[in-house]
């Protein structure tokens, strides 16, 4: 028997940039009526969650993430009766969407920081952390270290520092007032009464500050977090949190607390060790991680993702491990940003087909729910001359029309040049080509897709590597739940290899290969033999 599990646990996610997904009125942004119009290519590729990034009214300094207004929508995108039109949509195809909530920090265009700003007895003074001197909370880190000396910032007209962990224009919130948390929860009930199915919360370490402390993870964060899930159980259940730390797994799993914090938490460190592996040959950094991870509770998940809208992270590696990563993929200094490297998956991964669809598998198979990153699923290319991170951020490419179909408007007008070079551009990379060919990475991305939501192990199912050779070039390992078994061998290199594998006791049946049906014969001693070709990978079921 299948155990239960919350949809969230078997799900496919997938992060859509609002303004990089489809024009829908022709001025060269992409739009909610724009992105409601592909809902049906969304559902066509297996997805079953959209988060899309910050939709509120903002001066863009971060992209949305620094928003001036938590109860509207960015001009650029439409209005709230186009996202409840999208979130209608979005519904009627049974799909849900979650909607990120910035909660640590407001554009210092926030009516609320305008007022705090404006003078030291503003009755908003306190909604924001302001200092005397510059001194205090030495010990956190600067986060955005290529652009921000310090995370105070001097505020000449009231005449102290106020805190930020991200750009100076992004003024944390003090969630010491309880005005604060009682603003914030008032911003989470305003989206869920208009049905969103949950929040990706952003930068949730963050939200405190404590003396003597790195001024993250802090237990007032937990306690806000619980508070907060609190409430939308009460009022709102089912719908869920997905926080944002970026942290080691020892460090995020006190978000999942008792079950009773936040449902899903992105699993940072795996990402760059995936990436590890796939380069090296080697599975080890992966075996490692995944040793170091704890248990969670039985109503909680894992987000796995190979990339998303910022630059691949390589905080969470070692300062060696993250000198071999730049070396091994951003050969070229405006490849790195910050602490990482501000490219795409099909570039990191040479453009080869075989190394995008073995990462892909491995994406679907770990302990975790997948989230896919817009534009990876056609393998499309980034820009690394656009500034910060807009390079991963361009327009979606769905047709070889011009601006790749993603808006009517001249070009002039196009928040961000559409890709157009030999390799990546839109006359080879799009979605009209590869939608009906069925060997295009769209069509196998989501045929994979397909099999993964078929096999509930691979969603909620337990891990444990197979026992096999020694050979870290083969990344093996059984994911089980109930009587479903299901072995997942990955050859990591561009050799052949052949694979000798126990079965272990208990997996009875038929071994059978989820996308060619083959079955593979049990040997001698219940050993099972496959020979895997370049990067090749088999899911195999035991029927
Ligand atoms: C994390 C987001 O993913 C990133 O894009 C943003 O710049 C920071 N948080 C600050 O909000």
């Amino acid at each position: 028997m299948a155990s239960k599990h919350a949809w969230y646990q078997t799900a496919i996610f997938y992060e859509v940039h609002i303004r990089a997904y489809m024009d829908g009125n022709g001025d060269g942004h992409g739009d909610l009526a724009g992105l409601t119009q592909k809902l049906d290519y969304i559902k066509d590729l297996g997805v079953d969650c959209i988060w899309i990034l910050p939709h509120y009214p903002s001066p863009l300094k971060d992209d949305g993430y620094d928003i001036s207004d938590y109860y509207g929508i960015h001009p650029d995108y439409g209005n709230l009766d186009d996202f409840k039109a999208l979130v209608e949509a979005v519904h009627a195809r049974g799909l849900k969407i979650v909607v990120d909530l910035v909660m640590n920090h407001t554009s210092d265009r926030h009516e609320w920081f305008r007022q705090s700003r404006s003078s030291r007895d503003s009755p908003y003074r306190d909604y924001y952390v302001w200092s005397d001197t510059d001194e205090r909370y030495q010990e956190a880190r600067i986060i955005f270290l290529d652009t921000e000396p310090s995370n105070w910032s001097w505020d000449e007209g009231s005449g102290q520092y106020y805190w930020h962990r991200f750009y100076a224009s992004q003024p944390d919130l003090n969630y010491d007032n309880p005005a604060v948390e009682a603003e914030m929860f008032r911003v989470a009930e305003f989206w869920l009464e208009l049905g969103v199915d949950g929040f990706r919360a952003d930068a949730v370490p963050y939200l405190y500050e404590r003396e003597g402390t790195n001024c993250e993870n802090l237990p007032e964060t937990h306690a806000f977090l619980q508070r907060l899930r609190k409430f939308m159980d009460e009022r709102y259940p089912g719908r869920i949190i997905l926080s944002e730390a970026n942290q080691w797994p020892e460090d995020v799993r006190p978000y999942f607390a008792d079950g009773n914090e936040v449902h899903m938490n992105f699993h940072f460190p795996l990402m760059p060790r995936v990436f590890m592996a796939l380069k090296s040959g080697d599975i080890r950094p992966v075996v490692e991680i995944l040793e170091r991870t704890p248990e969670i509770p039985e109503n909680c998940q894992w987000c796995t993702f190979l990339r998303n809208h910022d630059e691949l992270t390589l905080e969470m590696v070692i300062p060696e491990e993250r000198e071999w990563m730049w070396a091994e993929y951003a050969p070229e200094p405006r490849m790195r940003l910050n602490l990482g490297i501000r490219r795409r998956l099909a570039p990191l991964l040479d453009n080869d087909k075989r190394k995008i669809l073995l990462a892909f598998s491995l994406l679907m198979t770990l302990p975790g729910t997948p989230v896919l990153y817009y534009g990876d699923e056609i393998g499309m290319g980034d820009n690394i001359w656009l500034r910060d991170r807009d390079g991963v951020r361009t327009p979606m490419q769905w047709d070889s029309t011009p601006h790749a179909g993603f808006s009517a408007g001249p070009a002039e007008s196009l928040y961000a040049p559409v890709i157009d070079d030999p390799v990546y551009g839109y006359r080879r990379v799009n979605v009209a080509d590869q939608i009906d060919d069925p060997d295009s990475t769209f069509s196998l991305v989501r045929q994979m897709i397909a099999r993964r939501k078929s096999v509930t192990a691979l969603g909620k199912g337990s891990f444990e590597w197979a026992a096999n050779t020694g050979n870290p070039a083969l990344a093996a390992f059984w994911r089980s739940l109930g009587d479903q078994k299901v072995l997942v061998v990955h050859n990591l290199i561009g050799q052949v290899q052949s694979a000798s594998i126990s079965i272990p006791e208990g997996v009875s049946g038929r071994l059978v290969e989820i996308f060619t049906a083959k079955e593979y014969p049990r040997l001698q001693d219940n050993m099972l033999q496959l020979t895997l070709a370049p990067y090749q990978y088999h899911w195999l079921e035991s029927r």
